[in-house]
């Protein structure tokens, strides 16, 4: 990852953060994005306490003048970008589609599915001045099947998700950028766990319904992104990769 230029979008926690976190660890230039400043500032002022190259760009997604910002700042101090590490979204909505608003639904979309259109219509753009690079997606196991448990819009977006990502390689494998997904089952961290921990006995009724038998952490997905980011994965495009601990297979 030696003078690497890494761009990331959600990455002041969760995946995000340990994906800049482990790309400045192995000498890569990292820009990183996320709304929260103050963790934001937190992290970036950590990888570089330990020797890493980081900087942090607070950025809206969904606002595209601000993702449009954020990737002309990361050409502006680097000339390139690489890889990009497409992570910004969450389910903003629990419940049925007949009680979700318009706005609810759109809000999803908008975070997960449209925050990855700006930041891919941007990032092609300079990959193509650079010659090439690799996009790596976050999609999740609701991107490639149905979940009944009240979080529809979220599924839709993530399948968008991941019909972008096919499209965008085949449109542009000629550019020589790859641009791949990440099929993703449920991962503790910090803000799932929140989440989980509110509902008695809910994380081990998660991990009993997991075919591996227990929840992935961002260190079991790390690995993967850093495939996909580097060489030794040139000739995937077009992919949605699972490491999902077998829960699509079935
Ligand atoms: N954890 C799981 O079980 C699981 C399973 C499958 C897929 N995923 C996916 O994995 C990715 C990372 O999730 P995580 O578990 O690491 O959660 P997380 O810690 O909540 O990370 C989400 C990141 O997205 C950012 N974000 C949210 N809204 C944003 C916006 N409007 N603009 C810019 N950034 C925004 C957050 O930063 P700010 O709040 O600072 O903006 C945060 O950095 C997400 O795409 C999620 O859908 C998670």
């Amino acid at each position: 990852m030696k003078d690497k230029v890494i761009f990331i979008t959600g990455a002041t926690s969760g995946l995000g953060a340990a994906a800049a976190r482990a790309f400045a660890d192995a000498n890569a230039k990292v820009v990183f994005c996320g709304r929260r400043i103050k963790e934001g500032t937190e992290i970036e002022t950590d990888i570089r306490l330990r020797g890493g190259e980081a900087t942090f760009i607070q950025t809206d997604v969904t606002i595209e003048q601000q993702v449009e910002h954020a990737v002309s700042e990361t050409i502006r101090l680097y000339g390139k970008i690489d890889v990009a590490f497409n992570n910004a979204g969450n389910n903003l909505y629990f419940g049925p589609i007949e009680n979700m608003t318009g706005e609810q639904f759109v809000n999803n979309i908008m975070l997960n599915l449209t925050g990855t259109f700006h930041a891919m219509k941007y990032e092609i753009q300079a990959m193509k001045q650079s010659g090439g690079g690799s996009i790596i997606n976050t999609a999740s196991t609701a991107g490639v099947k149905g979940v009944g448990q009240g979080i529809a819009a979220y599924v839709a977006a993530k399948h968008g998700v991941v019909g972008l990502t096919k499209a965008a390689a085949l449109e542009h494998a000629r550019n020589q950028i790859r641009v791949n997904a990440l099929i993703i089952s449920a991962m503790a961290t910090e803000q799932w766990l929140q989440g989980v921990e509110k509902i008695p006995g809910m994380f081990e009724k998660i991990s009993a319904s997991m075919p591996l038998g227990r929840v992935a952490t961002v260190d079991d997905i790390i690995p993967f992104i850093t495939f996909l980011a580097s060489d030794n994965s040139k000739m995937i495009t077009g992919a949605a990769l699972a490491i999902d601990g077998g829960t699509t297979a079935g």
